[in-house]
Order: C-alpha cells, then structure tokens, then sequence
C-alpha cells in the first residue's frame, strides 16, 4: 500500500465554497469603525502625506457621515483640526461647547441621528499649542492629575454635543475613572467609555499629526505617558485599571505591529476590544499600491481581517469605506 498522510488539510481548501464553508473568521461592514477629520475651512483640504484622505468643512463631515449610514458603517471617529488662533498651552478650547468637534457633533446627530455611533477622541493634543496630549509644566512634563481633570470637562463637553462614544487617548492614569464620573454625575450614564487602553508611543503616528496640524507644533515625544513599544505585560496592566474604571470597551494601538497584544487582551479579559489600524499603517499600504507591491484591495482586506482572527471586535481604520464597499456595504 502507497504511503498517504492521514489527514489531508488541504482537502477543505480545494474548491470556494469549501473555503466559505470553513472560514473560521469573517470580515464584515459591522466590524468598521471611520476615522475622520473636520477642518473649519469650508471645502476639501486634502492631506500629503495619508494619500486620498481629506479634511472636511462641516458639510462635507456630515455628508460623510451619511454615506457611512448608506453602507451600513456602525460608528465613526471625529477629529477636529483646530485653527491656530484657537490653539493655546493650556488647551482651552477643548472646553469651549461651540469649538469645531462639539459643532461637527451636533450637526452629524441632527443628520442622522441614532442611526450611526459618534465617537469623539478625549486628549488636549488637537488644541495645544505645544502638541502634547495633556497641560504641561515649566520643565516640559506633561502632568497627570492637572490634565485628567481638564480631560474629564472637555469629556462631559463632547458627550452633552451628543457623542455616543468619548474615547480617551491621552494615557493619563486615573482618567477613565474620572470621565465616568463626571458622566454619572452629569446624568449622561449611556454615554459609552472606549479607551485607548493600550496607546503606544508609536512613529506611526506621522501622518494623523499632520492632519490634525500638530506634528510642526510638537515639542518633544509622547513617551513620558504613551507605552514603550517593548512591553506587553503592561498592556494588561493598562487594560485591567481602565475596565476597573468603568471602561466600556478598550482599544490597542497602533495596529498590525500590535496585534499580540489584541489577542493577549482577548484572551486574558474577554471584552469588547478594538484596534486602531493608524494613519503610519494606512499610509505604508497606500505606499505599497503606489510602488506597485501589493493590490489595495486584497491587502485591506488581508489586514483588517488579521484583525478580527486577533480577536477584535472592530477596527478604526482610515479604509472604512473603501472595505465596506467591497464588502457589499
Ligand atoms: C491623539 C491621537 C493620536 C492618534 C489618535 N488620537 C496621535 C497621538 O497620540 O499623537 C493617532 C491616530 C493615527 O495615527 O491614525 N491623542
């Protein structure tokens, strides 16, 4: 008798509807959540360096967000790109009811109103003349418990302009609980707390500080409350404190490079855990198609499947759009 392997794995591979049939994680419209940028200018003010991204005056977000609506996107991300003038060391504007991100949310809820999730970025980054996430001392630190009280305001500021998910993204200790605070006080208890629970001081970032305008302005680097990109028993330390809080969900980033850590989160916690596919790793895809490396479509939707096999939940990512309508949406 001719030798023969015992078990043919490749027997379920043969044919398409075998692979169907034996797939054992699926991509679909539900999983995407779209970042976006407003600008207070009133057309399309495009991007260099994150290839067929725009900012978007206010009717331009609002269209948006109804074409995310359209192809049954569940939520999407604002981000305001703050004007100058309005930028200051203590970040004030974060706090002013009418700035850019709490007028975006107002008209993108009386738009289409629950039909889509509003998440709102909490971190004083889009509106600090120096760039950091938090109020910085004379010697340049960023201080913790200063900017988490600052952050619980402009946290309350966006959820009373109607934002369904607020989602810290500063990596202060102590914030998550402070936010649900101020929030139960408030009386706004549905308001959902997503954190940036895992947040690495990442080079991936380049391209989304352009886009918010505050990569010339930042002095310095992030690593002084952003992870080291080494460690990975911290993520959980991390993850564990923002569910004790009061977090209703929790996201790594970057993405891809971090997709052990997703897993490693799932595994340990078994919440809703998202990533944060970010602008480095939109723009190094964008790149390959350019350079003729790889096919858009099938690496979009090689990546952001990877996701889900880690064991996300849904992933931000600047292809929101483009993957729902080639996912049928
Ligand atoms: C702000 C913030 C950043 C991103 C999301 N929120 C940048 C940073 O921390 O410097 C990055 C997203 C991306 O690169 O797509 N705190």
């Amino acid at each position: 008798m001719s030798q023969y392997p015992a078990l043919r794995l490749r027997r379920t591979r043969t044919t398409g509807w075998s692979r169907n049939l034996h797939r054992e994680n699926r991509l679909g419209v539900e999983d995407l959540i779209w970042p976006m940028f407003v600008t207070s200018g009133e057309g399309e003010e495009p991007i260099a360096s994150l290839p067929h991204v725009s900012r978007w005056g206010i009717k331009g977000i609002v269209a948006q967000a109804r074409e995310a609506v359209t192809l049954g996107i569940p939520a999407i991300a604002l981000f305001p790109n703050t004007p100058a003038d309005r930028r200051s060391a203590d970040g004030r504007e974060a706090l002013n009811p009418d700035n850019l991100a709490c007028t975006t949310i107002r008209a993108i809820k009386d738009a289409v109103g629950d039909d889509l999730g509003v998440l709102a970025d909490v971190a004083l980054d889009p509106y600090t003349s120096h760039g950091q996430d938090g109020l910085v001392d004379d010697a340049g630190y960023v201080m913790n418990d200063a900017t988490v009280e600052v952050l619980a305001e402009q946290a309350l500021t966006l959820a009373r302009a109607g934002a369904d998910i607020v989602a810290p993204s500063d990596m202060m200790d102590g914030r998550v609980g402070a936010i649900r605070g101020a929030l139960e006080i408030e009386g706004l208890v549905n308001v959902q707390i997503m954190s940036y629970a895992a947040k690495y001081a990442s080079a991936f970032y380049g391209p989304f500080r352009d886009a918010v305008g505050s990569r010339g302005l930042l002095k310095g680097d992030k690593r002084g409350y952003q992870m080291d990109p080494g460690n990975a028993e911290e993520a959980l330390r991390e993850v564990a404190l923002d569910l004790a809080e009061g977090a209703d969900s929790v996201m790594v980033k970057p993405g891809l490079p971090y997709l052990d850590i997703v897993s490693a989160v799932r595994a340990q916690f078994g919440v809703p855990v998202f990533a944060y596919q970010v602008s480095g790793e939109y723009a190094m895809i964008e790149a390959a198609v350019a350079a003729g490396a790889g096919e858009r479509d099938a690496l979009v939707l090689e990546t952001l499947l990877a996701f889900k096999r880690a064991g996300c939940s849904g992933i931000l990512t600047y292809h929101a759009a483009h993957a729902a309508r080639l996912l049928g949406g």
